[in-house]
Formats: C-alpha cells, sequence, structure tokens
C-alpha cells in the first residue's frame, strides 16, 4: 500500500493506494457509520461491506441532482444519523461527489471517507474535495469543496469494471502526464498494452502516479485560483463535445485534448512532435482523436461553460509534454480551430 496526502484549508485527506474494501473497518468508527453507494456495486460488493446500514442510489449522471441528496437526507434522517455519524461512500466518481456533499451539508457537515470502485474516480473525482451535482442540466453547478478523511483506491475492485469506464479513467491519467509529469507520459507510452488489459502492477504505478500530480496540485492551490485550473486540460472542448453528442467523458475529453494540443502548436508553444505523440498514445489506448459534432451546438456549448469571463476563457495550454500553463483564450480563436478538428455530422 501506498500513502498519498492532502493537506487543505477545508480538511484533510489521507489517500491509500492499495488499501482493501475488506479493511475498511480499521478507518471507520466501529458504530454510527452509513454506507453510500449505487445499486451496481451493491450487488457485486455489498457482501464486503462491513455492517452498517446502507443507503443505495441508482446509477448515471442523470441521478447526480438535488432530488438523489434529499432522498439521501430523508433515509440519514429515518436512521437517525447525527452529528457523530461517519459517512462512508463506496463507489465510482457520482456516489463520491454525491457523498461527499451529503456528509458536507447533512447537519452542517459529519466525518467522511471514500472507497474509490472505478479507475476514474481513483485517478480523479475521489481525489481533491470537489464534490456535487449537477443542476438544471450544468454539471457539478451546485457543491462545495472538502476533503474526505480517507479515500481508499482498492486495485481489485477494477476488475469487473466494463471496458468503457476503464477507457475513461486512462483519459485522465493521460491528461495528468500531459500536464505534470513526462516520465509517467513516457511509461503510458512503453506499458499502454499492459494498461488496456488492466496488469495489476502497471495500474497499480499509474494510479499512484496520477494522485502524486493532482495531490500535488491541490495542495498548492486547493480552491482553483490558480494551477488547478490546469486539470481541466482537455475539458473545455471535451465538455462541449460530450454534451452536444453525448459520448463518454473520456473519449470526450480525449478529443479535447488533441484539440487543445492543436492549438498549443499553432501559438507556437508546443513543438509538433509532442501533439503526435499525445495522439499516438490517445489511438494506442483506443481513445478517439477525433469525433464528429455539430458546429453550432460545440460553439453554444464553449459559450455555457462555467470558466468563460466574458469574449475570453481560461484555457489549459502545453509547453511541452509534462509543461502546462493557463492562460485566457478569446472564444473566436476556438471557434477557428473547430472545423479543422471536428467532422461535421
Ligand atoms: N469531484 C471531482 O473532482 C471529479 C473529477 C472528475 C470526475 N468527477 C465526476 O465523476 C463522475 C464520473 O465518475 P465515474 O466515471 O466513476 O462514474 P460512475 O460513478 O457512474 O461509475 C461508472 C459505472 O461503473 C459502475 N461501477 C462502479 N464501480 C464498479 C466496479 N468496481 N465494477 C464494476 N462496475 C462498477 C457504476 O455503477 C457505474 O455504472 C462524473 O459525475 C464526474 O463529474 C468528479
Ligand atoms: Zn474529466
Amino acid at each position: 500500500m501506498k500513502i498519498l496526502k492532502i493537506h487543505g484549508d477545508t480538511g484533510s485527506s489521507v489517500i491509500r493506494v492499495g488499501e482493501t474494501l475488506e479493511r475498511l473497518d480499521k478507518y471507520i468508527p466501529p458504530e454510527n457509520v452509513v454506507i453510500i453507494t449505487d445499486i451496481n456495486v451493491k450487488n457485486l460488493y455489498g457482501h464486503k461491506f462491513p455492517p452498517h446500514p446502507v443507503i443505495t442510489v441508482e446509477t448515471g449522471e442523470k441521478i447526480k441532482t438535488l432530488h438523489t441528496v434529499e432522498y439521501i437526507c430523508e433515509e440519514l434522517v429515518a436512521l437517525g444519523a447525527d452529528r457523530s455519524t461517519f459517512i462512508v461512500g463506496i463507489g465510482g466518481g457520482i456516489v463520491c461527489d454525491i457523498t461527499g456533499f451529503v456528509a458536507s451539508i447533512y447537519l452542517r457537515g459529519v466525518r467522511f471517507g471514500f472507497v474509490s470502485s472505478t479507475l476514474l474516480s481513483q485517478v480523479d473525482a475521489s481525489v481533491g474535495g470537489k464534490n456535487g451535482v449537477n443542476f438544471k442540466g450544468y454539471k457539478n453547478m451546485i457543491g462545495v469543496f472538502s476533503q474526505p478523511e480517507f479515500v481508499i483506491c482498492d486495485l481489485n475492485l477494477l476488475k469487473t469494471l466494463p471496458k468503457k469506464e476503464i477507457l475513461c479513467g486512462l483519459a485522465e491519467i493521460v491528461k495528468h502526464a500531459v500536464i505534470g509529469d513526462a516520465d509517467l507520459f513516457t511509461y503510458l507510452e512503453e506499458q499502454y498494452k499492459k494498461a488496456l488489459d488492466m496488469d495489476m502492477g502497471v495500474v497499480e504505478k499509474l494510479v499512484y502516479e496520477s494522485i502524486v500530480i493532482k495531490s500535488g496540485i491541490v495542495n498548492r492551490d486547493e480552491l482553483e485560483k490558480g494551477e488547478r485550473r490546469k486539470l481541466n486540460f482537455g475539458h473545455t472542448f471535451g465538455h462541449a463535445i460530450e454534451k452536444t453528442t453525448g459520448v463518454p467523458h473520456g473519449e470526450a475529453v480525449s478529443a479535447g485534448m488533441v484539440i487543445a494540443s492543436a492549438l498549443s502548436v499553432k501559438r507556437g508553444f508546443l513543438p509538433a512532435k509532442d501533439e503526435e505523440r499525445i495522439k499516438n498514445l490517445l489511438q494506442n489506448l483506443r481513445l478517439p482523436t477525433h469525433l464528429k459534432a455539430d458546429r453550432k451546438m460545440v460553439l453554444d456549448a464553449l459559450k455555457k461553460d462555467k470558466k468563460r469571463q466574458g469574449d475570453r476563457i481560461y484555457f489549459v495550454w502545453l509547453n511541452g509534454i509534462g509543461n502546462a500553463f493557463v492562460d485566457r483564450i478569446p472564444m473566436g480563436e476556438l471557434e477557428a480551430v473547430i472545423d479543422k478538428h471536428m467532422e461535421p455530422v
């Protein structure tokens, strides 16, 4: 097991990579614990949960709403949960995001931790203290910063993960390497086949190194005033593509990273050979580098981006692989690359 720590203004978090669900009871009080999970994770792993009450939610972005928050709060009240209750979310990013939010607002906040069960949530969603839900079609519009006391990244749980969920996690791992660790990028280039096959030695290194990058950034800029914005690399176009085409998040971000790399080359920041390396790695990982999308819809989605300020939007640029920086970009410049990088539908 390897341990990483986050010390923020909104709490401290101990992230345990390689710890197991079976040993969860070591990190929670003996009683007054409530578990929140989703129906898939409960069916697969419910028999391994410690003996505490379980609140089960459905799956998918559609349930990441205030309505589900209300349902969970009702269940907590019915269970007699009080200020000393400890809440554990066991699941992927959706369970962790909702659990962290509910635990932060129930009775003005109770203690909480996560057992993270998808590759995406281990390398990204469960780390960093952003918790929240979607609102009126806007992703993660309502939420809080609040660190879980612990995050257990049980690699064994990943064995039952569907392939498309693995790809989503791999896209975020590539993102972390591109913005912060050239060695990790080279490692991915060399080991992509084993990563796709979920070779546990390779996956453990990828999860750990990814969290090293993300936790390092969060430790320096917990509340996203500056450097944390780097974690949005590929996500400006990624979110717009995801919203307009409905493709999975990881696929949209993959295509978004290619567009962001191309823009960095166009501005003269990134050598063209690095753009090629990024494209090749994504292709090797079976992630798309090019997607069909409706130009006007993508533009509309870009205009609705939360990070837009007037005619400009914060954008993550690359100076090289492993080296990113944030600066604003005029909307017109984004518009200009759409035609080149997206096939019309
Ligand atoms: N808070 C953050 O900083 C942050 C960062 C990135 C993403 N997110 C959020 O994370 C969410 C996506 O997370 P996700 O990709 O984990 O999705 P998810 O939670 O929907 O999980 C994906 C699917 O896998 C199933 N599943 C979970 N664990 C499994 C296992 N071990 N074996 C088999 N199936 C399993 C789930 O039931 C679900 O159907 C999004 O809502 C996104 O906004 C948050
Ligand atoms: Zn993402």
